[in-house]
């Protein structure tokens, strides 16, 4: 089996907007096709990021009087936090301030200068001078104002180093005819080949309006473009300049997954700068589509934005990875929902997969003491079953090497249903009452084997319900740990002790959920509060100066870090308003970091330093719970406390 290698990466997200179900569904994508080559034995890189310059990061930094890299250094935890609560199994995580890509950028576009690609001229264009932006004709407003703050915009003209794009386009044209699979869907393929034939103007790839960004190389007035400096991002990671083994390795296995609002700038201003710099354009670039919500177009004004880390939290990781990726063909717009999710945890998960998990493990503890069988003779409806096993996998591969998440899924799905279909057909309960054990033996073997393999073809999408069926079916490691051209996935292992655990996926009741969302949406969340229980201890009265000397305040999570070999505490970092610092709590156990994030909370700023577990703690946060440490809830405060403010 020769080695093949697999290069995938998702888009660098901005770090000015707040992580939303659009970007969990790109890396969430990303993650279960890296997961799946991986289990196929692909070597496997898998990159994310964040995009990190610009003038939006720089107004926004203005705003909060802060520098632009604080601001970037504290929202870029967002992303970080949301990939590690959402299992994303990424290799690198790049951030386009680092030193290594501000190198790459400057070396890429010295090489194209050096080549006369980049010259110097004008840019002209509609600006607005108060929100410091060029805006497109196409997105202007009535009489030529900003869409953006309404006023007025002028007519600017600035220097601008621009990159000869006209120069290549026939070359990209060329190479898409010879590739038609290197963009996909096929529509998309349809667009930019269009695009390409109407022919490329060159691009102003530098700014003088903006300080926020790399500098032109030998031209300090300018930074580089942010799509210019965002797109290298991809061959940094991979090694351009740092690691050229690794670069040879996985450049030429280069594939982009991305949002169908940004395939220009992936499918013809990137692939154009890289046949420039005399590297392959990406093997493939896949667009997919855009979900609404609720019927409604996503947007912060409307208020209807879909918090992945609060998805994850009330309807579980797994759940949600399998929903964004079954309820839509990728590649199409779609709806997200929260009914639709109830409905299919239901029917998919619980039902059709739990049944045959539960049903299966049932009879094998009742009838084999929870022993997998050997098989006795193979009849044809046994061995229908077993090449539906081996049909399911070629499928899969086959679905998943053009990104068609839904259509792979169906087909695991087909399985479970002829799983479920082979129970009833072969009523093993009968045959266990009628003393049949060798037919008996085939069955439960047989149906061993559609659930291992259902495991091991589940387990890029859900990762940890993977695990837990692993376990109940006996196997000691992590599904995603086989390699399917080692396992012979028809012969199930004899001998093999089961045990049937937990519900895998409990069933939502769909009328009480009805009921806590309207009680959500109207503002009571029916929430219960327990009885106050007096409490048995009491310190001494003290006098309101001592009280006084503790100095109270409202300080932000603004990130948080596992410190390694410590159980129960996390490092903290906080935001004071007038400071940042970091505090070591004792609160792992009750909260995952997705939980703190944001929260304004209260601390004893003037505790004295302490060091725990080897990190420095300097200060205490405030919470409260039962005695007996079952619980914790943390003090928090609203908004109208601003941060650093004392508490008296
Ligand atoms: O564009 N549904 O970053 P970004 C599905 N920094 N996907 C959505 C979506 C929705 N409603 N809304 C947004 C950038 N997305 C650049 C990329 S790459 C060199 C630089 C997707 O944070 C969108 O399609 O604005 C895009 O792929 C991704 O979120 C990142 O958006
Ligand atoms: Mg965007």
């Amino acid at each position: 089996m020769s080695e093949k290698n697999f290069y995938l990466t998702t888009p660098i997200y901005y770090v000015n907007d707040i992580p939303h179900i659009g970007h969990a569904y790109t890396t969430i994508a990303a993650d279960v096709m890296c997961r799946h080559m991986r289990m196929r034995g692909d070597n496997v890189f898998f990159l994310t990021g964040t995009d990190e310059h610009g003038q939006k990061i720089q107004q926004s930094a203005e705003a909060k009087g802060m520098t632009a890299q604080e601001l970037a250094d504290k929202t870029m935890l967002n992303f970080r936090n949301l990939w590690t609560v959402l299992g994303i199994s990424n290799d690198d995580f790049i951030r386009t301030t680092e030193e290594r890509h501000e190198r790459v950028v400057q070396s890429m576009f010295q090489k194209l200068m050096d080549q006369g690609d980049i010259y110097k001229g004008s840019y002209e264009g509609w600006y607005c001078v108060p929100c410091e932006t060029y805006v497109p004709e196409s997105s202007m407003g009535e009489n030529r104002t900003c869409p953006d703050c309404g006023r007025p915009l002028v007519q600017m003209q600035e220097e601008s180093y621009f990159f000869r794009a006209s120069k290549y386009a026939d070359r990209l044209l060329a190479y898409y005819e010879a590739n038609p699979q290197a963009i996909l869907p096929r529509s998309r393929y349809n667009e930019i080949v269009s695009f390409l034939r109407s022919g490329v103007r060159d691009q102003s790839i530098s700014r003088t309006t903006l300080k926020w960004g790399i500098p032109v190389p030998g031209d300090d007035k300018h930074v580089v473009y942010v799509w210019f400096d965002a797109l290298i991002n991809y061959a940094t990671a991979c090694g351009y300049l740092d690691d050229r083994e690794k670069f040879a390795k996985f450049w030429p296995a280069v594939r982009h997954l991305v949002g169908k609002d940004i395939i220009r700038f992936h499918c013809v201003i990137w692939p154009i700068m890289l046949l420039a710099l005399g590297l392959n354009p990406p093997v493939c670039v896949f667009a997919h589509g855009w979900w609404t919500v609720e019927g409604e177009k996503m947007s912060k004004s409307k208020g209807n934005v879909v918090d992945p880390f609060e998805m994850a939290r009330v309807y579980g990781v797994d759940p949600f990875r399998y929903f964004l990726l079954r309820e839509v063909p990728f590649g199409l717009d779609g709806d997200f929902s929260e009914l639709a999710m109830v409905q299919r945890v239901n029917s998919d998960l619980a039902n059709d997969l739990g049944n045959l998990l539960n049903r299966t493990l049932q009879m094998m503890g009742n009838y084999r003491d929870g022993k997998v069988p050997a098989p006795g003779a193979i009849l044809p409806v046994d061995e229908e079953v077993l090449s539906l096993i081996d049909a399911t996998l070629a499928t899969v591969k086959e679905k998943l090497d053009v990104f068609s998440f839904d259509e792979a899924l169906k087909s695991i799905w087909a399985l479970l249903g002829r799983g479920n279909k082979y129970i009833d057909e072969t009523m093993p309960w009968k045959l266990g009452r009628e003393g049949n054990g060798e037919r008996l033996d085939t069955v439960l073997s047989t149906l061993f084997a559609v659930l291992r393999a259902v495991t091991l073809l589940t387990a890029p999408f859900m990762p940890d319900a993977a695990k837990r069926m692993y376990v109940q079916l006996g196997f000691s490691g992590d599904p995603l740990d086989e390699r399917f051209p080692s396992v012979a996935l028809r012969n199930a292992p004899a001998g093999q002790m089961t045990q049937k655990g937990d519900v895998l996926f409990p069933r939502i009741d769909v009328d009480q959920w009805k009921k806590g969302r309207e009680a959500k949406l109207s503002g009571k969340d029916g929430a219960q509060v327990p009885d106050a229980k007096i409490p048995s201890e009491h310190e001494d009265e003290i006098s309101i100066d001592l009280f006084k000397s503790v100095e109270l305040r409202v300080a932000e999570v603004i990130g948080v870090e596992e410190i390694p070999k410590a159980k129960k505490l996390y490092a903290l970092y906080l935001d004071l308003g007038y400071e940042k610092r970091k505090i070591v709590s004792g609160i792992k156990e009750f909260f995952t970091p997705q939980d703190l994030i944001g929260k304004r909370i209260i601390v004893v700023a003037n505790l004295k330093p302490a060091t725990l577990c080897g990190v420095e703690s300097r200060g205490m946060l405030l919470a409260a719970g039962p005695k007996d440490k079952s619980a914790l809830g943390l003090l928090t405060v609203d908004e109208s406390a601003p941060l650093g403010s004392r508490v008296s």
